[in-house]
């Protein structure tokens, strides 16, 4: 793991955002995140100016991880990376993809879930996989099975991840960090609930920090 990826697997949650108003909520937002011990962002690509909230966040909290997901094409990591975007997450392996990712020096989380995906990311040399969508593909059993013959990978569960189940994932020395949207969700964002997002974050640090040290 690079210092980076080390960094996020301290906190131990990664934040999935989606911003269709990226003017007026990437910097409240970032403020929320960090104020709840969370420097963390992944700003998918599922809205237009991803790459605008990026270069936001980054600006205004230069020590903040931001990154981008939800990343298909080329053309999203050139821009991720031009917005000085950190890391990329995909939803699926792409080898391609990860394979331009790894040219242009910028770290990428493929989305794995099955033995086929998982042989792929080793022949590419990755450490880190994001584990997508993580409850509805049979959750910490199967990650713990796939650890079996691939117990080099640390993952990233994301997808059906939220307060309730937190505590289950962290406790497992084979994640990394567990990525969930639950932490702002779109009513908190509209509504400009920052605090509330604050305190998601400061509780989602919390369970992570008490089930890892059970
Ligand atoms: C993702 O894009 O990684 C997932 O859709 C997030 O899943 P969640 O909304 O269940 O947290």
């Amino acid at each position: 793991m690079n210092e980076m990826q080390k960094k996020i697997s301290e906190v131990g949650v990664v934040p999935v955002i989606k911003l269709t108003d990226p003017q007026r909520d990437a910097a409240p937002l970032s403020d929320a995140l960090c104020a709840g011990g969370v420097p963390i962002a992944e700003v998918t690509f599922r809205a237009a100016g991803a790459d605008e909230a990026i270069r936001i966040m980054r600006e205004r909290h230069p020590e903040m991880l931001v990154g981008a997901g939800t990343v298909l094409t080329t053309e999203q990591v050139d821009r991720t990376i031009a917005a000085g975007g950190m890391f990329i997450v995909t939803p699926g392996l792409d080898v391609e993809l990860v394979k331009y990712c790894q040219e242009k020096g910028i770290v990428c989380f493929p989305g794995c879930t099955t033995p086929t995906d998982y042989h792929a990311a080793y022949k590419l040399g990755l450490e880190v996989l994001k584990f997508f969508p993580a409850e509805q593909s049979g959750g910490l059993a199967k990650i713990k099975a796939m650890s079996a013959p691939f117990p080099m990978f640390k993952v990233m569960p994301t997808g059906g991840v939220n307060l309730k189940n937190l505590a289950e994932y962290s406790a497992s020395p084979i994640i990394a960090a567990c990525g969930g949207s639950y932490m702002c969700p779109d009513k908190l964002i509209q509504a400009g609930a920052w605090d509330e997002i604050t305190e998601l974050c400061r509780k989602s640090v919390e369970i992570v920090k008490e089930a890892r040290n059970k």
